[in-house]
């Protein structure tokens, strides 16, 4: 690459999975990997093949399925992290392996306990053992931001010697500001030998909301690949946003004089398909992606863009893929558009039989709402309809009764493992009652920890769509679902996240 090109390294799925419940399927990171290859990101880190055999198979269905992007890897430096990565990555047209280790004293004497010869020891070992699968191989430096500043120059010293091609610097902890990030990039451009060899790169979290503009300190020193994620979804507070970096350098190119692949119109879709999958919604004020990151309320500024766009606006919503959201489909819609627009979607069925399910969900909604968007499509696929998973526990029928001075009820009937159960229960309000009677005939166990509804399109016939958040003995995970019936739509997401608890297999998180 050459020096004026800025390498995007999304980060969605392996560090964005890492936020409390955004664990994915298989089926689900596919979906996300063919949006960010359509974006146009140069590397995706598809996961952390070493967590769990599901973690590895997704690693490995994506370097089989996308050919427009590198698809890397995340592994701890040890053999057998190693392996497992190259392992995955091995399909790949272009395959990275992203090797790390803390290098911070907190984090060598506390956590790995290990001396910093040995720190470079496992280092440079994990690299040569990634060289015998592929010739991409980045190098971390953990918890960089609070490593000491000659060690850090001798630790990237070492892995250049032994192969690493890209170095990042991360600022593990968000612990950073823009000066400082900026400043110590420069330093270690200018002092490790051979550093004009190797690709720089920064991964910033977002402890202190400054993860972005970290990044883009980093940038304006040399750093030539940004890890990022869609929505700055991440660890904790998160990862720096691709959305804002990336408009932030083409808004500003008079500053960074730097171009990225990214194409913009495909930056919304991508951030609305990322918040269903992973139900994390996008606050309404998020810069580029939140809904009202293009909405002018005051009437200065309207009568100002009446006027002149410019006035009030640095960027236009189509740019970034506002508007892109297609009027779809009608109710007189066939089978064959359906197909073609599920196709446009990048959402593949696993049966011809999950198809035609999703189609009759399609004409079922199409009579409750006069216009479907992509959105509504999006949201009426679920992994299950997708994979040959098929769901534990299944909503057969809710009714629910709200009366002012009454108190709410919620009848509800369930498949559980192929057997039809129902229960009646009286709550706060209907999604309480519905909750109650679900609990009442499944007996989970786990803790409510988040619940929130947001609408999919505008109008009061949008679907609603909920998530929920439950965790059980020590594990976390978002459900989600839609209708254009919000305690249905309840109902769905509470049994999603419980099909979750049911289904998902232990994984090892790469931090610890
Ligand atoms: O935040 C971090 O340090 C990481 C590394 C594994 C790159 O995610
Ligand atoms: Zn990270």
């Amino acid at each position: 690459m050459s020096n004026n090109k800025l390498i995007i390294f999304d980060t969605t799925l392996r560090d964005g999975e890492q936020s409390p419940g955004a664990s994915m399927t298989r089926e689900s990171k596919l979906r996300i990997a063919r949006q960010l290859e359509k974006l146009g990101v140069n590397v995706i880190e598809a996961g952390f093949a070493a967590a769990s055999p599901g973690d590895f198979a997704a690693v490995k269905a994506i370097a089989e399925a996308i050919t427009n992007a590198t698809i890397c890897s995340l592994a701890r430096a040890s053999e057998n992290d190693v392996r497992r990565a190259g392992e995955a990555i091995k399909p790949a047209k272009s395959g990275r392996i992203h090797t790390f280790i803390a290098t911070s004293p907190i984090h060598m004497e506390h956590k790995l306990r290990m001396s910093k010869d040995q720190v470079i020891e496992r280092a440079v070992m994990s690299i040569k053992t990634a060289l015998e699968y592929t010739d991409d191989v980045e190098f971390s430096a953990e918890d960089a931001v609070r490593s000491d500043m000659d060690f850090l120059v001798q630790v990237f010293d070492e892995v250049i010697k032994a192969g690493a091609k890209t170095l990042n610097v991360p600022d593990t902890v968000g612990y950073s500001i823009p000066f400082a990030w900026g400043e110590r990039m420069k330093e270690l451009i200018a002092t490790v030998p051979n550093s004009d060899k190797v690709i720089w790169s920064t991964h910033c979290h977002n402890d202190l909301g400054l993860a972005v503009a970290n990044s883009l300190s980093a940038v304006l020193n040399g750093a030539r690949q940004v890890e990022c994620t869609i929505n700055g979804l991440g660890e904790r507070a998160g990862n720096a946003s691709l959305e804002e970096v990336v408009m932030a350098v083409r808004t500003r190119r008079d500053i960074f004089n730097l171009e990225t692949s990214i194409d913009t119109t495909q930056i919304v879709p991508a951030s609305k398909l990322v918040s269903s999958i992973t139900g994390y919604p996008v606050q309404p004020n998020k810069a580029i992606v939140g809904a009202n990151a293009f909405a002018h309320e005051s009437g200065i500024h309207q009568d100002g863009i009446l006027k002149h766009r410019e006035t009030y606006e640095i960027m236009r919503a189509e740019d970034v893929g506002w508007n892109a959201n297609k009027l779809s489909l009608g109710k007189l819609s066939g089978r064959n558009a359906l197909r073609q627009r599920f196709t446009a979607l990048n959402i593949e069925f696993a049966t011809e039989e999950s198809f035609l399910a999703a189609f009759n969900r399609f004409k079922e909604l199409a009579d409750l709402k006069s216009e479907i968007f992509d959105e509504d499509l999006q949201a009426l696929v679920s992994d299950e309809s997708v994979s040959k998973v098929s769901e534990h526990y299944r909503l057969i029928s809710l009714r629910a009764h709200c009366e002012t001075g009454v108190l709410p009820i919620a009848k509800v009937v369930i498949n559980m493992g192929g057997e039809e159960q129902d229960a009646e229960m009286q709550g706060g309000g209907p999604v309480d009652a519905t909750f109650k009677a679900v609990e009442k005939i499944v007996n989970s166990g786990s803790e409510l920890l988040l619940y929130s509804v947001n609408n999919i399109t505008s109008g009061t016939d949008a679907q609603g769509e909920v998530t929920v958040r439950l965790s059980k003995g020590g594990r976390i995970v978002n459900g989600q679902g839609a209708d254009t019936d919000i305690v249905v739509a309840s109902a769905k997401a509470y049994l999603n996240a419980l099909n979750k608890l049911y289904n998902k297999a232990e994984r090892a998180h790469p931090q610890i």
